[in-house]
């Protein structure tokens, strides 16, 4: 690794206004507070307001981020946003976002990588700093997943919300802080478990497609479970090793928040304590590219995180893909 490490010096977050809780949704479908608690550890979810898109949602994110930084927009070389609910397919959302916040210098793309995609965003964008070829590169995991989401089908629809989280990546020469790994991984097998069958050029929108309910999420969740916990638990236990690591050093782990059990189960697999595990699922659901920006955002605003402590962010999604990220806290 070079000299020059990339980290992550401001971050940020947006949710929007409206709560949506789990008697609002036993109102729609035949489900209940209990159930859903029980078998997620989801309490409530936040919903966009009408004509709400992701470039609103990643705009703020991106803002709130700057805010708490000395940079303005004009200095941003480069924007990401993993996300699989784009404001369209094309323009890019990151060209959308460039023009609402007046980035008059920065370029940008979206990135698919399902609830993986801030990772592998993440891992894009220190890669571009690393290289020295720019300065500031801001990540924003952004989904809108009320956007895909069948609101008739009880079984997903609990599951899934909307927010946003944004990171700015700058380069550093201090040793005790920054990105110390990263390990990514995919495994297209695993694609039917998890999907949105039409909409893009396999199945493109007809009529039959829309009556099929084909736009929206499609998930075998017994199976997608089963993998959460093995291959968050693998690649946690893989990237530790390699940096001669072990689950105690840890200061904090963050983890994609899909359910609370598939969380509970990786950290008993892992013989984490419960202070070591970031877990905020039970107020914004699973918001994919999201949860773990916002983890963060949280963790180090209520003082959970101080410079130099050692993070592990883990993740598993669609594809499937999963990973994890080394880092020592640079803010
Ligand atoms: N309310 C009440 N009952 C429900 C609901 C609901 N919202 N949803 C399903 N059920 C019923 C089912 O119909 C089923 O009833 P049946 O036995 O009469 O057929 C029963 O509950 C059990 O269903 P299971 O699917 O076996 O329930 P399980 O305990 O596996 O929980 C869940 C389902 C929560 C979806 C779980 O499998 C899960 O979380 N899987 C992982 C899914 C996930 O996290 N996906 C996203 C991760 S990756 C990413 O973030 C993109």
């Amino acid at each position: 690794m070079q000299n020059t490490r990339a980290y992550i010096s401001a971050i940020g977050m947006y949710v929007p206004e409206k709560r949506v809780t789990n008697d609002d949704l036993a109102e729609l479908v035949n489900t209940s507070d209990e159930w859903i608690r029980e078998r997620t550890g989801i309490g409530e979810r936040r919903v966009v307001a009408d004509g709400e898109c992701n470039s609103d949602l990643s705009a703020k994110a991106i803002e709130n981020c700057l805010a708490n930084s000395g940079v303005s927009a004009e200095e941003i070389d480069l924007i990401i946003i993993p996300t699989v609910t784009p404001d369209m397919a094309f323009p890019s959302t990151a060209c959308l976002v460039q023009e609402k916040l007046g980035a008059k210098k920065a370029w940008g793309f979206d990135l698919s990588g399902a609830c993986s995609g801030f990772l592998f965003a993440l891992a894009t964008g220190a890669q571009f700093v690393q290289t020295g070829t720019h300065k500031k590169v801001v990540v924003v995991g952004t989904d809108v997943m009320t956007s895909i989401i069948d609101p008739q089908d009880r079984a997903t629809c609990v599951l899934f919300g909307d927010g946003a989280g944004a990171v700015l990546l700058e380069p550093t020469e201090d040793e005790g802080i920054g990105f110390l790994d990263f390990l990514l991984r995919a495994d297209g097998s695993g694609g039917k478990y998890l999907h949105m069958p039409a909409g893009g050029s396999k199945n493109p929108a007809s009529h039959e497609t829309v009556d099929k309910r084909m736009h929206y999420v499609h998930q075998d969740g017994r199976t997608v479970f089963k993998f959460a916990v093995k291959y968050l638990t693998e690649v946690t236990l893989e990237i530790l090793r390699r940096n001669g690591r072990v689950p105690e050093d840890l200061s904090l782990f963050v983890p994609h928040q899909a359910n609370l059990r598939i969380i509970k189960s990786t950290a008993a697999r892992l013989k984490l304590r419960e202070d070591q595990i970031a877990v905020n699922i039970e107020r914004y659901a699973n918001t994919t590219a999201a949860t773990i920006p916002i983890s963060l955002f949280e963790s180090y605003s209520n003082g959970r995180l101080k410079k130099g402590d050692l993070v592990v962010l883990a993740s598993f999604g669609a594809g499937f893909t999963w990973g994890s990220v080394l880092l020592r806290w640079g803010i």
